[in-house]
Order: C-alpha cells, then sequence, then structure tokens
C-alpha cells in the first residue's frame, strides 16, 4: 500500500465546454502522480502534484537509448455517474512484463493500480460525460540517470497523467483504411514488440507517414523475417471473420498483448463463436477476399476501442471488406464492450473496478 501525499492545485484549469472537440490525447487534467526510483532505496515518494513540466538533464538517459515503458487505459463515466476502470489488473501486469524486458525495477501491481485509482478519484470530474468519451489514462516510467553510458538506469520516474478524449480515429466508427506495409517491419521475435515501449512507435511512424501520404488511416504489419504473416496495426490488434470463424494472429512475442484483443475472445467464445488464434498470411487474406470469405475486419485497442476495417491495400492490390461499412459481428462486439465499460450493460466477467 503507497502512502500516495497529496498536494492540490491552486489554480483549477477550466475543463473543455465542447465534448464533442475533445479529440484524443491533447487536454491533461489538473493533476499527475509520480514516485521515484533509486538504486538502493526502491520506488519512493508517490505524490500527486499539480500538473508540470518535468525538470530533467539533457544527458537523462531516456533522451539517448530510450529505456521506458507506457500504458494506455480509461476511465469511463456510467449514467449515474459512477467511475470506472477496465481490468486495470492487466495492465498493471503488462506494465511489469515491459519492465522486465526493458531492465526497468518492476512496480508492485496492487501500487500500480492504487496510484491510478488515486488520481482518477482526485481529477473524477475531468472524466467527460458525453457519449463515446472517456478519460485516457497513460501510466509510464522514464529511465532518469544523467549518464551518457549504455546501461539500465540506476533512477526512475513513474508517472501517470490523464487526457480527456473523444475517438482516437476522426472517422469515429467509420471503417478505417488500412495500409499492409511490405518494405519496413515493426518488430522482431526477441525484440521489444510484445511490450509498450517508445521504440516500438518510433520505428513505425515511418510506414505512418506513408500510409497516410496515400489516405490510409494505419499500418498493418506484416512478421519481421518472412514478412508474410499478419502481425497487427500500429494501436491496435487485428481481427478478422472469415467464413464465419473469428481468426486473429496469436501471441508470438513480437506483437502486444492487447487487454481488449483478450476481452474480445473471451467475449465471442461466451457468444459460442469459433475463435482460432493463430498464423494468418496474407496470401491466406487475398484468398479470402477472392473467395468472398473475407467477412469483416477489426481492430481493437484502448484508445481505437472497436475500429471497423473498410478497406485494405497489399501492394498493388486493394480489398475492399463487405461493402465497406461496419460489419455486424464487429458492431455487436462495439456494443458489447462499450456498454460494459460505460456500465450499461451487466458485467458477466468482472472487468469493470469502480474508482
Ligand atoms: N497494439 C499496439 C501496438 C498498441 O499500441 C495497442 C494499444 O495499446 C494495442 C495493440 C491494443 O492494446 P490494448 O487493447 O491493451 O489497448
Ligand atoms: C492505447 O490504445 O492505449 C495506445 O496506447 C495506443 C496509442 C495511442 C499508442
Amino acid at each position: 500500500m503507497l502512502s500516495i501525499k497529496v498536494e492540490k492545485t491552486k489554480t483549477p484549469k477550466e475543463k473543455p465546454q465542447d465534448e464533442t472537440a475533445l479529440g484524443f490525447g491533447k487536454i491533461f487534467t489538473d493533476h499527475m502522480f509520480i514516485m521515484e526510483y533509486d538504486t538502493g532505496k526502491g520506488w519512493h515518494d508517490p505524490r500527486i502534484v499539480p500538473f508540470q513540466n518535468l525538470s530533467l538533464s539533457p544527458a537523462c538517459s531516456t533522451f539517448h537509448y530510450g529505456q521506458t515503458m507506457f500504458e494506455g487505459m480509461k476511465a469511463y463515466r456510467s449514467e449515474d455517474n459512477k467511475i470506472y476502470l477496465f481490468r486495470p489488473d492487466m495492465n498493471a501486469k503488462r506494465a511489469n512484463n515491459s519492465n522486465r524486458r526493458l531492465c526497468i525495477p518492476e512496480i508492485p501491481e496492487e501500487d500500480f493500480v492504487q496510484a491510478v485509482k488515486a488520481l482518477v478519484d482526485i481529477d473524477r470530474d475531468w472524466v467527460p460525460h458525453s457519449a463515446g468519451t472517456s478519460l485516457y489514462i497513460r501510466p509510464f516510467v522514464i529511465a532518469n540517470d544523467a549518464y551518457l553510458g549504455v546501461k539500465p538506469a540506476d533512477s526512475y520516474l513513474f508517472i501517470v497523467i490523464l487526457s480527456p478524449s473523444g475517438a482516437y480515429y476522426e472517422s469515429g466508427l467509420n471503417p478505417v483504411g488500412i495500409w499492409i506495409e511490405d518494405e519496413y517491419v515493426r518488430a522482431v521475435r526477441g525484440g521489444m514488440g510484445y511490450t509498450k515501449t517508445g521504440g516500438n512507435y518510433a520505428a513505425s511512424l515511418i510506414a505512418q507517414v506513408k500510409a497516410h501520404d496515400d489516405g490510409y488511416e494505419q499500418v498493418l504489419w506484416l512478421d519481421g523475417v518472412e514478412r508474410k504473416y499478419i502481425e497487427e496495426v500500429g494501436a491496435m490488434n487485428i481481427f478478422f471473420k472469415i467464413d464465419g470463424k473469428i481468426v486473429t494472429p496469436m501471441l508470438n512475442g513480437s506483437i502486444l498483448p492487447g487487454i481488449t484483443r483478450d476481452s474480445v475472445i473471451q467475449l465471442c467464445k461466451h457468444w459460442g463463436l469459433p475463435v482460432e488464434e493463430r498464423r494468418i498470411s496474407v496470401d491466406e487474406l487475398l484468398q479470402a477476399q477472392h473467395d468472398g470469405t473475407l467477412e469483416e475486419v477489426f481492430g481493437t485497442g484502448t484508445a481505437a476501442v472497436i475500429s471497423p476495417v473498410g478497406k485494405l491495400r497489399y501492394k498493388d492490390e486493394v480489398m475492399t471488406i463487405g461493402d465497406g461499412s461496419i460489419g455486424e459481428v464487429s458492431q455487436k462486439i462495439y456494443d458489447t464492450a462499450t456498454g460494459i465499460q460505460w456500465g450499461k450493460l451487466p458485467d458477466p466477467f468482472h472487468w469493470r473496478v469502480e474508482v
């Protein structure tokens, strides 16, 4: 149990008036959580303070070598004004999976969840009210040694910030166009693909720029060795409905084990839909499209929620999925997952955690 000191802001900011214009990740709340780590001392001085800039040495190891970890989660406001988190224990576990790979000291799971809950509670009036909006939560760790040698740092900061947000994609629930990248790769097995760390996202930018220039919203990555098997999207896991079956790439070490992915798999199984976690090649997709059995495609992620894919481009081929609008199963998954998150539906899996 952390003993969290609280210093409240004396100058609260004005909350956004127009919740339809929130966008994603642009506005921050009044407070942040911060805790430090030093070798020999462990994690110490947990506190909630007014949201503020950091003062770091230009030699701060994170700037140079990217020893960082981040998480992404949300707080949701129900119609009766309760505030819920969604499976926060899973974020705490995944944070430590990333930490271990990056030689960052682990954060006890209960401390991670306590920090998030305490901060959300203090800024609970910032959880937006309108349909489809939520408070995006960004916990992260940065290495903080003022030292230019390459080694695991001796000091770290664990910080949590909050951002009231609307849809991640400007298109909302309208299908997105996705570019299957055949030149660059994001991650390889044995690398850091299964972690949430800055470098994975830095590696992805060049293809994202290419895709955007061509009018596509996101990149779908192929495996880093053969560039043949489907991995995941820049900020989402990917699902296909092929001939009545729900198919998604298995967790192989190079893709992020998404919490939305896990929840969607559990929901589909609960409904009795056949679910396959396995390797899927681009050739199989092209063949399914050709045979008329590629019925639906959607991405899953905390920021992106359930995001229907209307168009997939691979080299010179452009596949239009179904009639280009959201599929029946994608819609049902969206309605159920968001219904549970926003407290509108029963929670048979005990995923909601009230703040
Ligand atoms: N894959 C990547 C690369 C991501 O950044 C995300 C978002 O966090 C996901 C998948 C989806 O994960 P989750 O459902 O836990 O948000
Ligand atoms: C999330 O869904 O939480 C993400 O982190 C995606 C992205 C903004 C990197």
